[in-house]
């Protein structure tokens, strides 16, 4: 996939999606509305990997998933498959789940798995996005022989990663908190 010729989402939109992440009360955390609004608003990559699963009707699983942006980015441009989205992160987990709650992304799921241990069952079309730097090479070998074995008639594997060249970029890159 390359996403070089696409902008990222409109301030407007990147908004709108970010406010379901505001904390509860006024002087809550509000430190995944602002991840959020400025990741939407500078990465092309959900609107990259829209373009890539449009079309497309078997359901998602994003490895790795975060917040699950993505599942906002694919309600917002009508692309409605079925998404499921894990991470070993619990406290994204539970916020993704609660934005995806206030958005009325009735087709979203989300589950706390550790993709160091196991990978879920699933079939359909595979998502991971700036996750498979996170393991060792074995291990990113499994990763990757799981989602191709996943994938069905008409559904898309897409992943984005950064290249472990051993460089101080790329040990920066794993160490990003995100
Ligand atoms: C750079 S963030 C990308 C988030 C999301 N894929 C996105 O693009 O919006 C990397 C994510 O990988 C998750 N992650 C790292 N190691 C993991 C593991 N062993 N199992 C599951 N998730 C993991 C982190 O918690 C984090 O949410």
């Amino acid at each position: 996939m390359t996403d070089a010729a696409l902008p990222p989402l409109s301030a407007e939109r990147a908004r709108r999606i970010a406010r379901a992440f505001l904390p509860d009360w006024p002087l809550g955390n509000r430190y995944h509305y602002y991840y959020a609004r400025a990741k939407l608003r500078s990465d092309p990559l959900y609107p990259g990997v829209c373009e890539a699963l449009r079309g497309t009707s078997a359901p998602v699983l994003d490895l790795g998933c975060g917040l699950g942006l993505l599942a906002h980015a694919l309600h917002e441009e009508g692309i409605a498959v079925r998404y499921f989205g894990v991470d070993h992160d619990a406290r994204k987990i539970i916020d993704a789940r609660r934005a995806a709650s206030r958005s009325d992304l009735v087709d979203a799921g989300f589950e706390t798995v550790d993709l160091a241990r196991s990978l879920p069952p699933h079939r359909g079309s595979v998502a991971m996005l700036d996750v498979l730097q996170f393991f060792t090479p074995e291990r990113q070998q499994a990763l990757l022989d799981g989602m191709v074995a996943m994938l069905e008639p008409g559904a898309r594997l897409v992943i984005r990663t950064g290249l472990d060249d051993g460089s101080r970029r790329a040990r920066l890159l794993r160490g990003t908190p995100c």
